[in-house]
């Protein structure tokens, strides 16, 4: 632990750092310090810990708390002058990322019929998973991308894109997912405003969906080789009969039941290069395994109830609530009902993990992998 006005964090073990200040060594300190240095025997321990650490609490975001705060935020900006209108998630150990959780953003975006926001494009790579309403669209580099509720939608990095409400639409919300965090961290974000404000629409509307969207079959000839995928929206109602196909081929996973990754048609792998998604199936009655593995999530409850233990805290959850796991961080999954399933959406930082071979997973080994609760 520091010590004096110094950090020093000791440790006792064969192999760490454990050096105690003399009045010599504070002043041989100063002196590095006068010249931008520092010893490294100092802080070692606390930058390299035995395992990973977050910053980041787990949380779970009520709807029916946030939701009046949403709505409520209409009456009180434009989106003209908002550029976007959106509540954030701001995880109480993360303020200073502006992070849900980790290095992930997460914000709640409402637009009224007949409003349209702004086309811009920025280094972060972003989703948005629909939550409410009728009539939204997203266009992204000239494809429109008509949308229900339950729909997942890309907005990769460097893309133009712009949402909007149809004039005959009804109030929207969705979840706006990001990695603002992971790319400010990496000091590599760009953004920019487009020169017309509004782009122009290229193609059929939904043509990425009527091209790419059929299920083991791609179209002949076409090519894509770009970092994401050319399938910019995956429909909730397919989404969800895969599922139900899946459970009858399938017993799933301990941890995580009947788990589908949304992928890149063209590779297999991830739908963007630093976001991942899924959507999970948990069978009636379905309570998971513990198990903990590098990387963060959010979770968006897209039917059904039921509760999470994370760091062996229970959260119970309803539809379209979110609640957030850190890296490293043990969590479990229960459904809550007998008689139905329940789906849970999550976005990730796990293609990072990947790429970087950064990745670990463990199991909750005891209690049949059960953690016990903590409050
Ligand atoms: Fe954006
Ligand atoms: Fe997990």
């Amino acid at each position: 632990m520091a010590t004096g006005h110094r950090e020093n964090h000791r440790e006792n073990v064969a192999g760490r750092a454990n050096v105690e200040d003399t009045p010599e060594l504070l002043a041989y300190y100063d002196e590095l310090e006068n010249l931008d240095a520092g010893a490294l025997w100092t802080v070692a321990n606390k930058i390299e810990p035995w395992q990973p650490k977050s910053s980041s609490v787990p949380v779970l975001w009520r709807y029916e708390d946030l939701r009046q705060h949403v709505l409520r935020s209409v009456e009180l900006v434009s989106p003209e002058k908002a550029g976007r209108r959106v509540i954030y998630l701001n995880n109480p150990g993360r303020r200073e990322h502006a992070a849900a959780v980790g290095w992930l953003y997460s914000g709640l975006q409402v637009m009224h019929p007949g409003e349209v926001a702004s086309a811009h494009a920025h280094s972060a790579s972003a989703l948005r998973f629909i939550m409410e309403g009728e009539g939204a669209y997203t266009i992204v580099d000239g494809h429109k991308l008509t949308l229900g509720a339950n729909d997942f939608v890309l907005t990769p990095n460097g893309t133009w894109h712009e949402h909007g409400v149809a004039g005959d639409g009804t109030p929207c919300i969705w979840q706006d997912g990001l990695d603002i965090p992971l790319v400010n961290c990496l000091e590599a974000n760009f953004y920019a405003v487009h020169p017309k404000m509004q782009q122009d629409v290229g193609h059929p509307i939904d043509d990425m969906s009527h091209a790419w969207g059929a299920p083991g079959l791609r179209p002949a000839g076409a090519e894509w080789s770009k970092g994401y995928s050319p399938l910019l929206k995956y429909e909730w109602g397919p989404t969800y009969e895969a599922l139900q196909r899946y459970a009858k081929a399938s017993a799933g996973s301990p941890y995580d039941g009947l788990l589908m990754n949304y992928v890149n048609p063209v590779t297999g792998g991830p739908v963007m290069q630093t976001i991942g998604a899924s959507m999970q199936m948990l069978r009636p009655g379905e309570a998971t395994r513990a198990h903990r593995h590098t990387g963060s999530v959010i979770y968006q409850v897209a039917k059904g109830s039921g509760h999470s233990i994370i760091d062996g805290k229970r959260f119970d959850w309803k539809e379209r609530d979110i609640f957030c796991v850190p890296s490293w961080t043990w969590h479990e999954h229960a459904n809550a009902s007998a008689s139905e399933d329940a789906c849970l959406f999550a976005f990730n930082d796990l293609p990072v993990m990947h790429a970087l071979g950064l990745y670990r997973e463990e199991a909750f080994g005891d209690n049949e992998g059960r953690q016990p609760l903590s409050s």
